[in-house]
């Protein structure tokens, strides 16, 4: 019994072996590149997030993102347990989208607001992209330290033209307008690109 159970270790391995190297050749050929310098990622990019805020009546007609939950009694001024969803668009340049003109891409996600003292988040969220230039998804997640001039969190993965992506993002807020508006600069930099 031993022995069999041994040998069905082993195929098992083999299967999985076979079964990697078969999703390494299902990657379209791509070639990964792994960059081997935090100055050199292997892609680069700088978007801006927009997010307007739905201020429960007047803004019904632009507004992308609104309150899900209410913040606890516990830090009603810093919003604590406040949760906010999201479709953003997100642009190459730092303006909202003009007229007809298409986001580059939309930001679809969530933030919270996590702490007593002071103002501080959580974001998650993925920016689809469906565009001409890129389809696929950039995922990003991580502490929003909203104290610090910039911030950075993770990409932690990718599908499309972003297969399996892996980096960082330094967010900058780039506007902040009363209580309904704020724009994030992104400078996303991906140091593992499947090319
Ligand atoms: C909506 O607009 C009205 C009229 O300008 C204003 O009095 C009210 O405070 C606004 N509501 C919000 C939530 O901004
Ligand atoms: C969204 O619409 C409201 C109401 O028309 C307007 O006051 C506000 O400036 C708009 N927000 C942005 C960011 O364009
Ligand atoms: C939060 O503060 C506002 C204004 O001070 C108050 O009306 C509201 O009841 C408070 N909410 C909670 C959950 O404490
Ligand atoms: C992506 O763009 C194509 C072409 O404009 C459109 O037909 C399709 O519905 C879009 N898909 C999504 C998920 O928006």
């Amino acid at each position: 019994m031993q022995g069999l159970a041994a040998s069905s270790k082993l195929s098992l391995t083999i299967v999985v072996v076979v079964f990697l190297l078969g999703l390494a050749s299902a990657a379209d050929g791509r070639r990964r590149l792994v960059s081997s310098s935090p100055d050199e990622p292997c892609k680069k990019m700088t978007l801006y997030f927009h997010d307007i805020l739905y201020d429960g009546g007047n803004n019904t007609a632009n507004a992308t993102s609104a309150a899900a939950t209410n913040p606890t009694a516990l830090s009603n001024s810093t919003y604590l347990g406040m949760l906010v969803v999201f479709n953003d668009p997100v642009t190459e340049r730092n303006v909202l989208p003009v007229g007809k003109e298409v986001p580059a891409a939309r930001a679809q996600g969530f933030y919270f607001y996590d702490k007593k003292e002071s103002f501080n988040a959580w974001f998650a969220f993925s920016l689809v992209f469906n565009s001409t230039e890129h389809k696929g998804t950039i995922n990003l997640m991580g502490a929003d330290l909203m104290g610090e001039k910039t911030r950075d969190i993770s990409v932690v993965g990718g599908t499309g033209d972003f297969f399996m992506a892996r980096g960082i993002a330094t967010l900058r807020t780039d506007a902040l307008e009363g209580l309904y508006y704020f724009r994030l600069q992104m400078d996303i930099k991906l140091y593992e690109c499947y090319v």
